[in-house]
């Protein structure tokens, strides 16, 4: 059974704290599947997350390149953003079954055509709502 925790975050610092958080109690091998609208905080929270992992350099959205990967923080992290891709098949060129396998942390912005290939133990689903103004409301199951 899995529960889910929702937690209000008021400002991009309070969405990128607990991406912090989270990144710091990681272990390796945890994938992110990561929903909500252009917009919402997704990499925000992945920019707390290579925080927590302890890399510190910038952390841009991978919109263009599909994939960003950081190491040299305590774990590496592998942050896709898959909103351009076409077809699943695609998802080959990108390596994204071999990436998860790694031992490191995955992050997967709009993450629907890789949804076959999520390690369904491993992934931690995280949903990111615009609740108005600053506020944003991430739900973690
Ligand atoms: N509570 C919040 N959490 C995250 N981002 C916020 C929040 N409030 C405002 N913002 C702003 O919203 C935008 C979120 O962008 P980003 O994290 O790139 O979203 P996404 O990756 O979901 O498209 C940033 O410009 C950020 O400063
Ligand atoms: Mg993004």
């Amino acid at each position: 059974m899995s529960v889910a925790r929702t937690v209000m975050c008021a400002g991009a610092e309070d969405t990128e704290r607990l991406g912090r958080e989270i990144g710091r109690a990681l272990q390796g091998g945890e994938v992110f599947a990561l929903e909500g609208e252009l917009g919402s905080g997704k990499t925000t929270f992945v920019r707390g997350l290579a925080r927590g992992l302890g890399f510190l350099d910038t952390v841009t959205s991978p919109t263009f390149n599909l994939v960003h990967r950081y190491l040299g923080g305590r774990l590496a992290l592998a942050h896709f953003d898959l909103y351009r891709l076409k077809s699943p098949g695609d998802l080959e060129l990108l390596d994204l079954d071999d990436v998860m396998e790694e031992g490191g942390v995955v992050a997967i912005e709009w993450p629907r055509l890789a949804e076959g290939l999520l390690p369904e133990r491993r992934t931690r689903r995280v949903r990111f709502d615009d609740a108005g103004s600053a506020q944003r409301r991430v739900t973690l199951v």
